[in-house]
């Protein structure tokens, strides 16, 4: 028995010792290509100024997919899509598994009660879903299904974010943010974006 349990712990810690290195290998790959990230997103995606979102803590699938929407042009945003223009599949998933691995940076300050409203339960008559559901309670998002992280985002961001949703100028056509921003109205997206920047 015992020796049964020492060969399982044997085999347990090869493949550890099989599976880090291949993820750290990933992680410095992209801390190297990042440095040209950071003179828009700040040291590590923390944020250097609020005209460019955080990175930072945001998971991997949700990167790669908006890395490949600047890429192919399904999400236009000039800046970007010239960066994104010279990205291989490889830098693009060194640059996810770089940014994931960095930990969320939130700006200071007080919940405004009528954004957590609307976070966590909704807006009552307008069919706008609680936010929470998808994007989770903690706005940590949903990392296996690429629902994106939102807690610290810089609240000018996230504004933008759901105006260019409403209009329908932002990514995939069937994205359920699209009817969800639509129907919300500027107040109702600036009280939203308040509660999200400060969420920790
Ligand atoms: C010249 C400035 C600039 C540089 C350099 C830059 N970005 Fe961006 N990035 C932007 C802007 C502006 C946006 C916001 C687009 C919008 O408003 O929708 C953005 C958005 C993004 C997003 C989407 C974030 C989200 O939450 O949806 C990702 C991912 C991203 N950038 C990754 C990168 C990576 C990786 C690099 C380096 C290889 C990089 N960026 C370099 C300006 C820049
Ligand atoms: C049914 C699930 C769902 C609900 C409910 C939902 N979202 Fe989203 N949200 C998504 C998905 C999926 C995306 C990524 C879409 C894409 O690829 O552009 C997203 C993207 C976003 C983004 C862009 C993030 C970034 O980094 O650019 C913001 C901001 C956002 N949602 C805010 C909200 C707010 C505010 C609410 C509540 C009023 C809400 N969402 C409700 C699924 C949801």
């Amino acid at each position: 028995m015992q020796s049964r349990t020492i060969l399982s712990l044997m085999i347990l810690s090869s493949l550890t010792a099989w599976a880090t290195p291949g993820a750290a290998r990933t992680v410095a790959e992209g801390r190297e290509k990042a440095a040209v990230c950071a003179g828009c997103h700040g040291e590590a995606g923390k944020g250097a100024t609020p005209l460019f979102p955080k990175l930072a803590g945001q998971n991997f699938k949700y990167l790669s997919k908006q890395l490949r929407y600047f890429r192919d042009g399904t999400r236009s945003v000039a800046a970007m899509n010239a960066v994104a223009a010279g990205l291989t599949d490889d830098d693009i998933a060194a640059l996810s598994a770089y940014f994931e691995a960095q930990t969320p940076q939130p700006e200071a300050g007080e919940a405004p009660a009528e954004g957590e409203r609307i976070y966590r339960s909704g807006i009552a008559g307008k069919k706008v879903p609680a936010c929470s559901a998808c994007h989770g309670p903690e706005g940590q998002g949903n990392a296996p299904a690429g629902f994106p992280l939102l807690k610290g985002q810089y609240a000018a961001y996230t504004v933008k974010a759901l105006e260019d949703y409403a209009q329908g100028v932002r990514g995939e056509e069937k994205t359920p943010m699209r009817d969800i921003a639509a129907r919300m109205t500027e107040a109702e997206m600036k009280a939203v974006a308040a509660y999200i920047a400060v969420l920790k």
